[in-house]
């Protein structure tokens, strides 16, 4: 994204983004409630327009971009209600849309892909069972198992976390280092990072619809110091000067 700015419901809630996503790259989008990480987010997947600036995917503006199996994608959560009872292996399945011809019955590798995204993400034995009837955090854990699904190179994950138990978080920062590893890129929003944080190779901090950092992950903060954990403790740092402002050799633009 180049001087990216989007206006919603007539006001400005990015102004002005220049972000860059290299291949291999896990960057955390940090930032606190309403500061545009979502917004960005949709953005850079061309979900929202653009009032000013321009965005590229693999080089490629999204209303051009055909290349949709490169990109997986998690939303903040599932659509409440609706009326169809989808069960968790068809909405695993649909991950692999981008991947299928048109009437084309699903194939081996499809049926192994989905099978393995539902084992990574401990849903194996439900998988007939209704979404609606899941919890948030299991059902954060099927919109993670459908972009695994995928198998693409680029993952995007808004807020994957927030809502799910502890030991889904480790298995979820378990299945993104394999992934990593292999050579795959993830651009996630957090609030907290928790087990995550070990695999953050870049920090994003998004203030008031502004890139205010850009750089050294937090790791030696820890969760206090990140943007976004609003209640206040004795030793709270002044909220112009956290650490994050203060780790050397790291790039931080003002407003
Ligand atoms: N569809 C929308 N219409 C109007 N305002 C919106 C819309 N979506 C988000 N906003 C506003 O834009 C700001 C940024 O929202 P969002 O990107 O969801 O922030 P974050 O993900 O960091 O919590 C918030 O003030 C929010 O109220
Ligand atoms: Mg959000």
């Amino acid at each position: 994204m180049t001087g990216g700015h989007v206006s919603l419901d007539g006001r400005a809630v990015l102004r002005g983004v220049d972000l860059q996503i290299r291949a291999g790259e896990v960057v955390a989008v940090l930032g606190a409630n309403g500061s545009g990480k979502s917004t960005l987010i949709r953005a850079l997947l061309g979900l929202v327009p653009l009032s000013a600036g321009r965005t590229e995917l693999y080089g490629v503006p999204p209303a051009r971009f055909r290349d949709w199996k490169r990109v997986g994608y998690v939303p903040q959560r599932l659509l409440a209600g609706g009326g169809v009872p989808s069960t968790i292996r068809e909405v695993v399945a649909s991950g692999r849309i981008a991947r299928q011809r048109r009437l084309r019955p699903s194939s081996a590798a499809d049926r192994a892909a989905i099978a393995r995204a539902l084992t990574a993400v401990g849903l194996a034995d439900r998988a007939g069972d209704p979404v609606a009837a899941l919890s948030g955090g299991q059902q954060q854990r099927v919109l993670i198992a459908r972009a695994l699904a995928g198998e693409p190179e680029t993952f995007v994950m808004d807020e994957p976390t927030a809502g799910v138990d502890a030991a889904s978080q480790a298995n979820l920062a378990d299945t993104l280092s394999k992934l990593v590893a292999s050579g795959r890129t993830v651009v996630l929003v957090a609030h907290e990072l928790g087990p995550l944080e070990p695999l953050i190779s870049r920090a994003v901090v998004i203030k008031n619809g502004r890139v205010a950092h850009d750089g050294e992950p937090p790791s030696a903060v820890g969760a206090h110091a990140l943007p976004g954990h609003d209640h206040l403790h004795p030793h709270a740092e002044p909220a112009e000067g956290g650490p994050l402002t203060l780790s050397p050799g790291t790039a931080t633009t003002g407003e």
